[in-house]
């Protein structure tokens, strides 16, 4: 059996702007999700997740075309003779911007890689080649993704990303206790959001203000990456009001979250979702900030709604022992 561990992810700042050229900044989290895949004898593929099983098919679809492209057909063998049982084990909330989709994409891959090459390392070579056809499968699903959450999934730590170019590692000593707050489960997907705000600006509603608002987010997303390496509370904290402020513009964020995002607000901190977001009802994970984390948690617990911190910066995908 081949067992491979991929993280989830928070974008600490520049959701969505990156899908049309912005940087964004962004972490893997300590929260993981794991795939087995063991061979059968009948042929077959069976899928045990929770995740839609149309994506874990796309993503054997496509590590098979790829490899095949490579000239290696030892998966397609396999997968002729003797099929696959592939089960999905996963920490990662669904729909709630910590990039769970990309994680299965990621991790479903990584282990046909493994397999295909009996390997129990990925090489940097095996990472970029995971990270592209992981994107591949993202964008079957979500049309049209910036990439940002399978390449963090692969490559871990914190990137400085920008859609269609090299990404940028970046070194970040300690940082500040950061909250988050799930406010739960948007009803929308992550492309549904993407392709609202790509009609709002095909259909030229408020493209100006669309425009400016993705500029703003830009600056703030370099502020934000300038406090966090400075130490300094009250630029980290501006940084995160003023691209919530954005995304709000952009109309992204529900009104539930919004009217908690104003109290962490009212009692002096920060907060903005991280991810797609969602409208119709809840918006996801919000990432908050407070020179006092117990105050987040306090208002998280009188409204009912889970909060925890999360290691930042982890290990991207690999082969487990
Ligand atoms: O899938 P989510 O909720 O983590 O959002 C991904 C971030 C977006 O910028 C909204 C989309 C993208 O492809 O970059």
């Amino acid at each position: 059996m081949i067992s491979v561990s991929a993280p989830g992810k928070i974008i600490l700042a520049g959701e969505h702007a990156v899908v049309y050229g912005k940087p964004a900044l962004v972490a893997a989290v300590d929260k993981r999700l794991t795939v087995r895949i063991k061979t059968r004898k009948n042929g077959e593929i069976k899928i045990f997740s929770r995740q839609p099983s149309s994506q874990i098919k796309e993503a054997v679809r496509k590590t098979e075309e790829n490899l095949a492209l490579l000239r290696s057909d030892r998966l397609s063998k396999i997968l002729k003779s003797r099929g696959l049982a592939i089960e999905v084990v996963s920490e990662i909330p669904v729909q709630a911007g910590m990039g769970s989709s990309a994680a299965v994409a990621v991790a479903t891959v990584g282990g046909l890689l493994a397999l295909s090459k009996k390997i129990k390392r990925f090489s940097d070579e095996d990472k970029e080649l995971i990270n592209k056809v992981a994107y591949q499968v993202e964008k079957k699903i979500h049309q049209n993704p910036s990439g940002i959450d399978n390449t963090i999934s692969t490559f871990g730590g914190f990137l400085w990303f920008k859609k269609g170019k090299p990404f940028k590692r970046i070194k970040l000593g300690s940082l500040p206790r950061f909250v988050f707050v799930n406010t739960g489960k948007a009803e929308e997907t992550t492309g549904e959001m993407v392709r609202y705000l790509k009609n709002k600006i095909e259909n030229r509603k408020n493209t100006k203000q669309i425009l400016r608002s993705f500029a703003r987010i830009e600056r703030q997303t370099k502020n934000l990456l300038l406090g966090l390496k400075d130490k300094n509370k009250r630029k980290i904290i501006k940084a995160i009001k003023e691209c919530e402020e954005n995304l709000e513009m952009l109309g992204v964020v529900g009104e539930f979250a919004k009217k908690l995002i104003r109290e962490v607000e009212r009692i002096g901190g920060g907060a903005k979702i991280c991810g797609a977001g969602g409208i119709k009802d809840r918006s996801g994970i919000l990432l908050c900030y407070h020179q006092k984390p117990e105050k987040i948690f306090a208002l998280a617990k009188s409204l009912n709604l889970e909060a925890f911190e999360a290691k930042l910066g982890e290990e991207g995908v690999y082969i487990k022992a």
